[in-house]
C-alpha cells in the first residue's frame, strides 16, 4: 500500500512531485484557430482513398463471387460461356450496369492499392513517377476501353 498522497494515480517512480510549492510546468494551450489562420495545405485525399478501399471492397465481395458463380458455376459451368452467352447477358441493363460498376470498382480498387504499393516499396522518387505514370496510363486506359465496348457492343456483327 502506498502512504504518497501526492498523486490521485499513486506514486510515480523517480518522477518530480508536484505539490503547491511545487508546481508541475504550465504547458501553453494550442493556438486557436481565427479568421487570419492560413487554410490546411493538406486534403483528405488519404482518408477518402482508406475508405474508398473498404466499401469498394465489400461491393466487389458481392460482384465479383456473382460473376464467378454466374460465368464458372450455373448453367453448365464455363463451357456456355461464348458470343452469344455474353450477348444474351449484356441485352440486359442490369447486367451491364453489374459489369460496368465491377471493371470501375476492380480498377479503382486496384489502381490505388497498386499506389499504396509504389509508395511504400518504390524509393527513389523519380522511379514512384514512372510506376505511377504506367500505373494510371493503363488504368485510365482500360477504363475507357471496357466502358466503351459495354456501351456499344453490338451482337449483330458480322
Ligand atoms: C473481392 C473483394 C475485395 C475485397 C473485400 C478487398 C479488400 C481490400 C482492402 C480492405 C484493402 C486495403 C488493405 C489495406 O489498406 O491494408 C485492399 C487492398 C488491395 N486490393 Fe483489394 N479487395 C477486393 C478485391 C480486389 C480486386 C478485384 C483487386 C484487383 C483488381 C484488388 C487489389 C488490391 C490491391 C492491389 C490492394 C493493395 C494491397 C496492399 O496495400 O498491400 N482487390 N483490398
Amino acid at each position: 500500500m502506498s502512504t504518497d498522497t501526492t498523486s490521485a494515480i499513486g506514486p510515480v517512480e523517480g518522477g518530480p512531485r508536484y505539490d503547491v510549492d511545487n508546481p508541475a510546468p504550465y504547458i501553453e494551450a494550442p493556438r486557436k484557430r481565427t479568421g487570419r489562420t492560413p487554410r490546411a495545405t493538406r486534403g483528405n485525399f488519404e482518408m477518402a482513398a482508406w475508405l474508398f478501399m473498404r466499401l469498394s471492397g465489400v461491393v466487389l465481395v458481392v460482384l465479383v463471387l456473382g460473376h464467378l458463380l454466374i460465368q464458372l458455376f450455373l448453367d453448365g459451368g464455363v463451357s456456355k460461356v461464348g458470343f452469344a452467352f455474353v450477348a444474351g447477358r449484356w441485352a440486359s441493363p442490369f447486367w451491364q450496369v453489374w459489369d460496368l460498376l465491377m471493371l470501375w470498382l476492380a480498377m479503382l480498387h486496384g489502381a490505388n492499392g497498386l499506389r499504396t504499393v509504389i509508395n511504400d516499396y518504390a524509393e527513389r522518387a523519380n522511379t514512384r513517377l514512372w510506376l505511377k505514370g504506367l500505373l494510371y496510363t493503363a488504368t485510365v486506359f482500360t477504363i475507357l476501353l471496357g466502358t466503351l465496348v459495354i456501351f456499344t457492343f453490338d451482337p449483330n456483327i458480322r
